[in-house]
């Protein structure tokens, strides 16, 4: 069964949008498989994002993903990583679609990163890469 990491980012946990995200994970058919409230520390989070180490978003996206409480779950389900982004929607919560998370809870607020409420892994690679870092005790063999 295939498995993606989904984050319920500090922004989302704040804002009381946990439950209505994993609402929206559920209703479309997909199992929770594991899940930690847990706020995220730098080291896990610079090999987390390491793809974006360097870029002008990378040390702001650090900053904002400590700052606070997140949710980490473990999803699964057939093509749940393409069916959670699908969900989560376009990076940009301004233009992300109507009917996403993104597009129906996010907004812009000027700040040096896009906070877009979730998280959800792009490839089976990076999902098993995820769940190692953030889940080692669930990792596969
Ligand atoms: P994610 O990894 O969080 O699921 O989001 P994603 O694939 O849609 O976006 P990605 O390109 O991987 O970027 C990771 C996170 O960095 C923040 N970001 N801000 N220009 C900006 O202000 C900017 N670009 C990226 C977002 O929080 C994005 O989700
Ligand atoms: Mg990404």
């Amino acid at each position: 069964m295939e498995r993606t990491l989904v984050i319920v980012k500090p922004d989302g946990f704040a804002r009381g949008l946990t439950g209505e995200v994993l609402r929206r994970i559920e209703a479309k058919g997909y199992g929770l498989s594991a899940l930690r409230i847990d706020t995220p520390d730098r080291e896990r989070l610079a090999r987390h994002y390491a793809e974006h180490e360097g870029k002008p978003f990378y040390g702001p996206l650090v900053d904002f993903m400590s700052s606070g409480p997140a949710t980490f779950v473990i999803v699964a389900g057939d093509r749940c990583i393409e069916g959670f982004r699908s969900l989560a929607g376009a990076t940009d919560p301004t233009t992300a679609a109507p009917g996403s998370i993104r597009g129906d809870l996010g907004r812009d607020w000027g700040l040096p990163v896009q906070q877009n409420i979730v998280h959800g892994s792009d490839s089976p690679e990076s999902a098993e890469r995820e769940i190692g870092i953030w889940f080692p005790e669930l990792a596969a063999d």
